[in-house]
C-alpha cells in the first residue's frame, strides 16, 4: 500500500518539484499544506498538468497549530512529512530577524509536535549549506562543523536541525533526515513549473533569466577579485529535479529503515563548483545571445567558494545528479519564457 506523505510548503519551488517526484515514483500519495504567502495555489494545477494527479493543498499556515493539527484529523494516515515551509531570503532575514525566527522555528515546532501527537514516523527536513557558515576547507562534507551563521536565515536552519536532534532523543518512534541543499536552480524540463521569484530577484539564475528575457535591463557580477580561477565566486549549482529526486530516495531510505542512526545528515550538491562567469557563459550558449552584465563590487556576506562532497548521498541514498548545467539553463529559460508569455 502507498504511504501518505505530507509536504509542507508544497506550492513552493522545491516543494512542488518534490511532489511531482513523489507521485512519479508510484510509491507515495501526497497532500500539501501551504498558506501560499510566498507561493501560489496555481502551482497545484501545474503539478496536475505534469503528473495527471490532483494533489490537495490545505491553505493553512503551519505556524497556526490548531489549523495545522486539524489537517491530521482529516488525514490520520500520514506516515511521513517533508518539511519545506519556511522563509528563505537571506537579506530579508537580516532586516526582519524576528519574523524569520517566529516563522521558521514556529513551523518546525508544530511539525515536530504533530509527529509526536499523530504518530508520524518519518521526517525529511529542508536545510541549507548555509549552516556551514564561512568554511575554509573544500569540498564540504557532513563532518564539517557548523560555522557561525552569517545571517538569521542560516541561524534558523541551525536551530531547526538542533530541534530535530533533541526531539528524536525523546520521540523514539520517529526517524529523520536533514538535507543540506547547496544551490538549487532550474525548472521542470517541461518548462511548466519553476521558481516564482520576486520582481527583483536576488539569486543568480532568476536574475540571469530576467536579463535574458528583458524583464531586467542589466545585471552585475558581484566581485571579480576573489581568489578563484576567474575571480568570480564559485557555488555548487544543482538541478531542482535532482533535489526532488533526493527526497524520494531519502523517504525510501527511512521507510525501508536502511539507516544506522535515527537522524542522519546528507549534503545535496553536485560536487562540482562553477563560477558566476562560467554560469553566464553557459546561459549565453542556451539563450543564444550575449547577456548584458557588468563586472561589479563584491556583495557583502558572500563567501568566495563553496561546493559539496555528496559522497554520503551518492553511496547511501543511491542518489546521483542526472542534470548538468546546460539542462539547468535550458529548463530555467523555458520556464522564464512560459511565465512571461
Ligand atoms: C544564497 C544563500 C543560501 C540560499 C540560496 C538560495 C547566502 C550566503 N546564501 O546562496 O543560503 O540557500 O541563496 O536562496 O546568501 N550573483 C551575482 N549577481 C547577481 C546575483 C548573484 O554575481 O545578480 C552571484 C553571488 O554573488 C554568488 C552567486 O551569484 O556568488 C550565487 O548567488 P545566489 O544565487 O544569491 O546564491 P548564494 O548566495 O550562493
Amino acid at each position: 500500500m502507498k504511504q501518505k506523505i505530507m509536504v509542507t510548503g508544497g506550492c513552493g519551488y522545491i516543494g512542488s518539484h518534490t511532489i511531482i517526484a513523489l507521485i512519479e515514483s508510484g510509491k507515495y500519495d501526497v497532500i500539501s499544506v501551504d498558506s501560499c504567502v510566498r507561493s501560489t495555489p496555481e502551482t497545484m494545477s501545474r503539478v496536475e498538468k505534469i503528473t495527471g494527479v490532483k494533489v490537495k493543498n490545505y491553505p493553512v499556515d503551519v505556524c497556526d497549530k490548531a489549523a495545522f493539527f486539524k489537517v491530521f484529523e482529516e488525514n490520520p494516515d500520514v506516515t511521513g512529512i517533508i518539511h519545506f515551509a519556511a522563509y528563505k531570503a537571506v537579506g530579508e532575514s537580516v532586516e526582519q530577524p524576528l519574523m524569520y525566527y517566529r516563522n521558521n522555528l514556529g513551523t518546525m515546532m508544530n511539525v515536530l509536535e504533530a509527529c509526536e501527537k499523530f504518530g508520524v514516523k518519518h521526517l525529511l527536513f529542508s536545510s541549507s549549506a548555509a549552516v556551514y557558515g564561512d568554511i575554509e576547507k573544500l569540498p564540504v562534507n557532513e563532518q564539517t562543523p557548523m560555522g557561525l551563521a552569517n545571517c538569521p536565515y542560516a541561524h534558523t536552519k541551525q536551530i531547526c536541525e538542533g530541534m530535530i536532534q533533541s526531539e528524536l532523543e525523546a520521540n523514539k518512534a520517529m526517524d529523520a533526515l536533514i538535507l543540506r541543499y547547496f544551490n538549487p536552480v532550474g525548472a521542470h524540463p517541461t518548462g511548466l513549473n519553476g521558481e516564482l521569484s520576486p520582481d527583483k530577484p536576488n539569486n543568480l539564475i532568476p536574475v540571469i533569466m530576467h536579463v535574458a528575457s528583458g524583464v531586467l535591463p542589466q545585471m552585475t557580477v558581484f566581485g571579480t577579485d576573489y581568489n578563484t580561477r576567474d575571480g568570480s565566486c564559485i557555488r555548487d549549482y544543482l538541478h531542482v529535479c535532482d533535489i526532488a529526486d533526493a527526497h524520494v530516495k531519502g523517504m525510501d531510505y527511512l521507510v525501508e529503515g536502511r539507516y544506522s542512526k535515527r537522524c542522519e545528515i546528507f549534503n545535496l550538491g553536485s560536487g562540482n563548483g562553477l563560477s558566476v562567469l562560467e554560469m553566464l557563459d553557459a546561459a549565453e550558449k542556451v539563450v543564444g545571445k550575449k547577456l548584458n552584465y557588468v563586472l561589479g563590487d563584491r556583495r557583502p556576506g558572500d563567501i568566495p567558494a563553496i561546493y559539496a562532497d555528496s559522497t554520503r548521498a551518492n553511496e547511501l541514498l543511491g542518489w546521483h545528479c542526472r542534470y548538468d548545467v546546460t539542462d539547468m539553463m535550458e529548463s530555467a529559460w523555458k520556464w522564464e519564457r512560459f511565465i512571461n508569455s
